[in-house]
């Protein structure tokens, strides 16, 4: 158990397509929180290429680094504990955090903690935002819809989850077919603002499951029959398309949002990654009536290292921590208890 106050942990996020490290002191005053997005070098393929990304974090984890130590006016003598994304994602991406964060620990002599990307995802808006547990928590990103119970920062009962694409995703491809610009949900957000939600009526998936998810049907009506759903006298412009496609992505999710809360009879709810940034969302979960809502600051919606460095300091104050020998794993099965 670690009791020392002024506990300083560098975390760092490479699961992706964002270098990103962080200084977080006591699990939640953020020191430093640099982000080196990639996204101009991904920009010309409209996605994601994982050997540019892996590439090019290999050449700005030591530079971002020093930028976090740099920003938080601190040397590496001063850092108490280096956590790390090590699941899930691209695995040769979080290979080069993984095995710098290693690098770290053996010099340093300090303790390394392994994190759950999606589980900080969770737990990004306690930093600003603490909830009392439990909490609804949703998670919706380019690679995750989850919807879950959280019993504290490491227990977790998934409720549901997509059965196929997820959310970002659907943003994402809907902007790639219709050539509005990368990455998809920040385009598509701010063309809905200028259109018709109503000009297209696209449908909502029918599932056994009432809380599972399912956008693959979503994008591929917008994608490849959008005439099919479009009102009369509707004009096709990317403002109504993005504006028609958002309305329905978040009818979906706010319908099981709704009846998680109802069925769980939750009244507090956490919301997380890349999406929880998109306005519609934000308006619509504010305005639920009866429910204690925390959304992260836009800067820890997306990935970050802070909420990597932020949710370490909690198992760290419970005295876990991962051998030198720490796996990367693409994907975690949505296990309870990430530690036993
Ligand atoms: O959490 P994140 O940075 O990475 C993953 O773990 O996936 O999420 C990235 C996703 C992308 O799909 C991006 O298009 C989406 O979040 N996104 C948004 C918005 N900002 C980012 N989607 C909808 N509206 C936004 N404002
Ligand atoms: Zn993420």
């Amino acid at each position: 158990m670690m009791e020392k106050s002024g506990l300083r942990v560098i975390g760092i996020e490479t699961s992706c397509d964002e270098c990103a490290v962080a200084i977080v002191e006591d699990g939640s005053k953020i020191l430093s929180n640099v982000v080196a997005t990639q996204i101009p070098h991904h920009t010309p393929y409209q996605g994601v290429v994982p050997e540019i990304a892996s590439r090019l974090h290999t050449e700005w984890i030591v530079p971002v680094t020093q930028r976090a130590l740099d920003e938080a006016s601190l040397n590496l003598d001063q850092i108490d504990a280096i956590a790390v994304a090590n699941r899930p994602g691209l695995l040769g991406s979080l290979l080069v955090g993984v095995s710098f964060a290693k690098g770290l620990a053996a010099t340093l002599e300090k303790p390394l903690i392994g994190i759950d990307h999606i589980r900080a995802h969770l737990y990004a808006s306690q930093i600003e935002h603490p909830l009392q547990y439990p909490y609804l928590g949703v998670l919706v990103s380019g690679g995750h819809t989850i919807i879950c119970r959280v019993e504290d920062y490491d227990t977790l009962e998934v409720l549901g989850t997509t059965i196929d694409d997820a959310i970002g995703e659907a943003f994402d491809k809907v902007a790639k077919h219709y050539q509005m610009g990368y990455p998809g949900g920040v385009v598509i957000d701010r063309l809905a603002k200028d259109g018709d939600p109503h000009a297209f009526l696209f449908p909502g998936p029918k599932l056994k499951s009432q809380l599972d998810l399912s956008y693959s049907g979503l994008k591929t009506a917008v994608i490849n029959q959008a005439e099919l759903f479009r009102s009369e006298g509707a004009e096709a412009t990317p403002e109504n398309i993005a504006a028609s496609f958002q309305r329905t992505a978040i009818n979906i999710l706010m319908k099981r949002i709704k009846r998680a809360l109802e069925e769980t009879q939750l009244t507090r709810l956490a919301v997380g990654g890349g999406v929880a940034a998109n306005s519609l969302l934000r308006e619509e979960v504010q305005a639920l009536k009866g429910v204690e809502v925390a959304f992260p600051s836009p800067k820890l919606c997306t990935d970050n290292g802070a909420m990597i460095a932020a949710l370490a300091y909690r198992y760290l104050k419970d005295g876990v921590q991962s051998p030198l020998t720490l796996q990367t794993m693409a994907r975690v099965k949505a296990f309870k208890k990430s530690y036993p």
